[in-house]
């Protein structure tokens, strides 16, 4: 008798750390995200926790992701094209990179390659053994984050590499590098939006917005309201996370019968007992 194999490939996860990134919140949003949708539209994307996780549940949608930033949109699209030629590239940093690995951090966020597999390569491998493993850019457009202190850091992940790449080749799914709003042009009755933009900050120092090299300040948050509300008459289901702060409450007050609190606790302290973490909103529509 013929036996058969299956190539079978574990579920894509986010190949990169990002700051916001929503991994951990997922048992919650989840429980918010409909049973049914058209199309699924996610313009803040990041590392793409929440879209990863839908998108390998099989559901029968259209996919049309996209984020501003230029070099994490660069990434999404050569994996999919060139996995191969990026892991051969990230194997190199890790023989590298286990010789000397301080003095190879900086040799390498020192430089600027312009060849696709190089800069992708670049950022992921920043991105794995940088301190606390978060893009992070100066004011500059630089990356200006110092070494991390891993021990082992898994810098060529390459069964999640082949499993994003061959998620992202399906004809079903579209990636770009747009602002929200044009990402968003085309939503309409039947589809869903999930908004994870920067956070509108809660005090003066916890500012973290400096995704991109233009900062998410509070007139974009009012740009991205306008753009809720639109959605909303049209018969779009939204859900947005953001901050529990007075400005966004207020901004999205005629929707409060739709937000809720989450406990976003990143650990919990066993000699104390205490949580630490915060409060966040997600705020529907539906
Ligand atoms: C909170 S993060 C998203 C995190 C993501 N949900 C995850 O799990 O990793 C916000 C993202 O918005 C992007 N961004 C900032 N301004 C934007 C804009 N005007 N339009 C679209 N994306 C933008 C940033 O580049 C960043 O990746």
């Amino acid at each position: 008798m013929k036996q058969e194999y299956r190539l079978i490939s574990s579920a894509p996860k986010p190949f990169v750390k990002w700051a916001g990134g929503k991994r951990q919140l997922l048992p919650v949003i989840t429980n918010y995200i409909p049973q049914k949708f058209e199309r699924y539209f996610e313009p803040f994307l990041g590392g793409g926790a929440v879209f990863f996780n839908l998108v390998s549940q099989g559901r029968d949608s259209k996919w049309f992701v996209s984020d501003l930033n230029s070099d994490l949109v660069l990434a999404y699209m050569t994996i999919r094209d060139r996995v191969k030629e990026l892991v051969s590239s990230l194997e190199l940093h890790s023989t590298n990179y286990t010789k000397n690995p301080s003095s190879y951090y900086y040799k390498v966020r020192e430089s600027s390659p312009k060849v696709q597999i190089e800069k992708v390569s670049r950022l992921v491998f920043l991105n794995k053994t940088c301190f606390n493993g978060l893009y992070r850019v100066n004011s500059k457009g630089k990356f200006n984050v110092p070494l991390g202190k891993y021990a082992n850091p898994n810098i060529v992940n390459k069964e999640n590499l082949l499993a994003v790449s061959q998620t992202l080749q399906s004809k079903d799914i579209s990636i770009k590098c747009q602002d929200f709003e044009s990402a968003l042009k085309n939503a309409t009755s039947g589809d869903f939006v999930y908004l994870d933009p920067p956070y509108h900050p809660v005090s003066e120092t916890a500012n973290f917005t400096s995704y991109t090299e233009g900062n998410f300040g509070y007139q974009d948050q009012q740009r991205l309201y306008s753009k809720f509300k639109t959605l909303d008459r049209k018969g779009v289901k939204i859900l947005l996370s953001n901050s529990k702060s007075d400005e966004i409450i207020d901004l999205f007050n005629e929707f409060s019968d739709g937000i809720v609190e989450i406990n976003a606790n990143r650990f919990i302290n066993s000699v104390s007992q205490k949580r630490t973490g915060h409060t966040e909103l997600l705020i529907k529509n539906y």
